[in-house]
């Protein structure tokens, strides 16, 4: 059993009319005791993700 487990998130902002989506079918497991870094360029949706996992 993972201590967090994603499957398959999607997230999309609305932006005008458009829906720019952001986080597209991401699924990855976290041990319990594993050491985690995100990683990426600015925008690609670091944020995003601790947002959704923070519930
Ligand atoms: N509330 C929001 N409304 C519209 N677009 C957003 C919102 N939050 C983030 N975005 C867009 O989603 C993308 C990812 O943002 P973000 O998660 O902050 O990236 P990072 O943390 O990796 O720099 C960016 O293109 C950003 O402009
Ligand atoms: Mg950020």
């Amino acid at each position: 059993m993972y201590a967090i487990e994603v499957e398959h998130l999607n997230k999309s902002f609305a932006v005008g009319k458009e829906q720019v989506q952001v986080l597209k079918d991401l699924s990855f497991g976290v041990e319990k005791e594993d050491f985690l870094s995100i990683m990426g360029p600015s925008g690609c949706g670091k944020s995003t993700l601790l947002y959704l996992l923070g519930g």
